[in-house]
């Protein structure tokens, strides 16, 4: 038989399937894949139910409907003082994940080169390579996770199409910051190079910081595809309900590839999340205070744990040092031995980098019920024998 294609079948099942799937054999508590266990707002979910029964349900327009259109349109106002054109400047896709595939094989040309931050988010590379760009990666250490001007620019060449920016970023927690971000645009002009920004967790950033898109920088709106993600701002990741924001020139080939990709999203989902993104102030306030809050309280229950826990300043995962533990053995090991041994599943950090990185971090997601984060780190604080 003919091989398939060998870029795709050379990646392996990713490290969230395989320890989700370890954590329900061991029965333990997953704090690996980054979903909440509550149901979403209800109010989202009652028009979601009511778009059912009353329809439409047929295929609704490739760009998305009108009136997720117009909200997104709306929430780029409201939130960033964006003025966006619903008919020619936003498109709705099935999740982020699609709307990043929908980019990426939009706008890349074989041979291009995409410079993009580790660690990362593991669909980037495989849709990148299988694009037949060239990744540049450029690696942001823990514990504070600066970015290395010198490499980034050192990065970015004459055949550089795209810089892919996640931020706040998962799973390193960092959101970068005004000055972080002019400098990225000052490469982006100088190499008249685009972004395709990853900001689904854009509603999830604490301690009263900004979450600052890059295409309200000076000059970066035109550069700029901005990617949100009804599955992170409500809390309804199957849903899987994803919009772009970017300008007719960039959003142009964008569509071509959703066209042929997957056409179209449900259209009662399309609905629930328009009326979603026209809650007022205060739920999106409320989604970011109660995350603090779990944060707060995980990563209180971690360092008690006996963890070294590093700053998280957005998303819903903190990373955390297990070498103070005193475990002897790598991030992947680790991981398995607390979900078999302690009852907790987290997913190692070394597999959000290619090739040699730091070994002796876990990533938990804490956008769990207080009573799981406290049994969680309970359970962590009695096997290794703080408790
Ligand atoms: C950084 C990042 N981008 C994209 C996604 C995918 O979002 P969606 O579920 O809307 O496809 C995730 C989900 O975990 C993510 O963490």
């Amino acid at each position: 038989m003919k091989p398939a294609n060998s870029v795709l079948s050379g990646y392996g099942t990713t490290v969230f399937e395989v320890m989700s799937q370890l954590a329900v054999e061991h029965g333990s508590i997953n704090l690996g894949q980054g979903f909440p266990d509550d149901n979403g707002p209800d109010a989202v979910r009652r028009v979601a139910a009511e778009t059912v029964e009353s329809g439409p349900n047929q295929y609704p327009p490739m760009m998305g409907i009108p009136e997720l259109r117009q909200a997104v349109a709306a929430h780029n106002r409201r939130f960033y003082g964006l003025e966006v054109d619903w008919r020619q400047e936003v498109l709705v896709t099935s999740g982020a994940t699609e709307a990043l595939a929908a980019c990426l094989f939009g706008l890349i040309e074989p041979g291009d080169e995409v410079v993009l931050f580790e660690p990362l988010y593991d669909s980037y590379l495989p849709i990148i390579r299988r694009a037949g760009a060239v990744p540049r990666l450029v690696r942001l250490a823990p514990p504070d996770w600066s970015l290395p001007r010198d490499a980034l620019a050192a990065a970015f060449s004459p055949r550089t199409k795209l810089i892919l920016l996640n931020s706040p970023m998962n799973p390193a927690a960092k959101v970068f910051d005004r000055d972080e971000l002019e400098f990225i645009a000052g490469l982006m002009a100088r190499h008249d190079a685009y972004a395709v920004c990853d900001e689904v967790y854009e509603h999830l950033v604490f301690d009263g910081r900004p979450h600052v898109p890059l295409m309200t920088l000076p000059g970066m709106r035109e550069r700029c595809a901005r990617i949100g993600s009804a599955g992170k701002t409500f809390s309804l990741t199957g849903w899987k309900v994803g919009y772009i924001t970017a300008p007719l020139a960039l959003l142009q080939p964008i569509a071509k590839c959703h066209q042929y990709l997957v056409f179209t999203t449900p259209p009662n989902l399309q609905r629930a999340v328009a009326f979603g993104l026209g809650l007022d102030d205060g739920y999106f306030a409320g989604l970011a205070r109660d995350l603090e809050a779990k944060r707060d309280r995980f990563a209180g229950g971690l360092a008690e744990a006996g963890f070294g826990v590093i700053d998280c300043a957005g998303t819903y995962f903190v990373t955390a040092d297990f070498r103070p533990l005193g475990f002897n053995g790598d991030d992947v090991d680790f991981c398995r031995h607390i979900t078999t041994e302690a009852g907790v599943t987290a997913v190692p950090v070394s597999a959000f980098y290619e090739g040699e990185a730091p070994r002796h971090f876990a990533r938990f997601a804490f956008c769990k019920q207080d009573e799981v984060l406290d049994e969680a780190a309970s359970r962590l604080a009695r096997h290794f024998g703080r408790s």
